[in-house]
């Protein structure tokens, strides 16, 4: 979070990548505050597909599951929530609470979202469109695919 223009350091094939914050435009204004987001600009790939996860009940719990090539970034627009992430390496969690901050997410992490506050509401911009071939949704395949595929 601390560093100036993380996006700024994007590399194009992120699948040895691990996941980061990026900061997005912030224009203030007394009128009301405006960010955004460009592909390859402050998003490192180009976005095709964008959607939002919105009314979520309280200790309901979204994703749970990896992409073999999707790269997202993931913003709470309004209120909070957390996204646990997991390389089968490493594992943290990020909680969103900004609408100016993403976490960028590379290929073949595991992520999960939690903890949404009652106005939570999630935008990912994603560099694919929706297939469901993309999905892995077993964890134990999914530490699998990262042991063969691993250094
Ligand atoms: P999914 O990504 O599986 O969400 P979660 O992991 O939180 O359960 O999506 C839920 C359903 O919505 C799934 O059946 C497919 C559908 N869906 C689309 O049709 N298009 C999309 O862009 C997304 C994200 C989901």
């Amino acid at each position: 979070m601390t560093s100036r223009h993380p996006h700024e350091r994007h590399t194009p094939h992120a699948a040895a990548d691990t996941w980061r914050h990026v900061e997005l435009p912030r224009i203030t204004d007394p009128r009301g505050n405006l960010t955004y987001a460009e592909s390859h600009r402050h998003v490192p790939f180009v976005i095709r597909r964008a959607y939002w996860i919105y009314d979520v009940p309280g200790g309901e719990v979204r994703g749970g599951h990896a992409y073999r090539e999707l790269e997202e970034v993931i913003i709470a627009l309004s209120g909070s929530f957390s996204v646990v992430v997991d390389n089968a390496r490493a594992s943290e969690t990020v909680q969103l609470n900004r609408s100016y901050f993403g976490l960028y997410v590379p290929p073949m992490t595991w992520r999960q979202l939690e903890d949404f506050s009652t106005n939570g509401v999630c935008l990912i911009l994603a560099s694919q469109p929706y297939s469901e071939d993309d999905y892995i949704r077993d964890y134990d395949t999914f530490t699998a695919v990262c042991r063969e595929s691993g250094p």
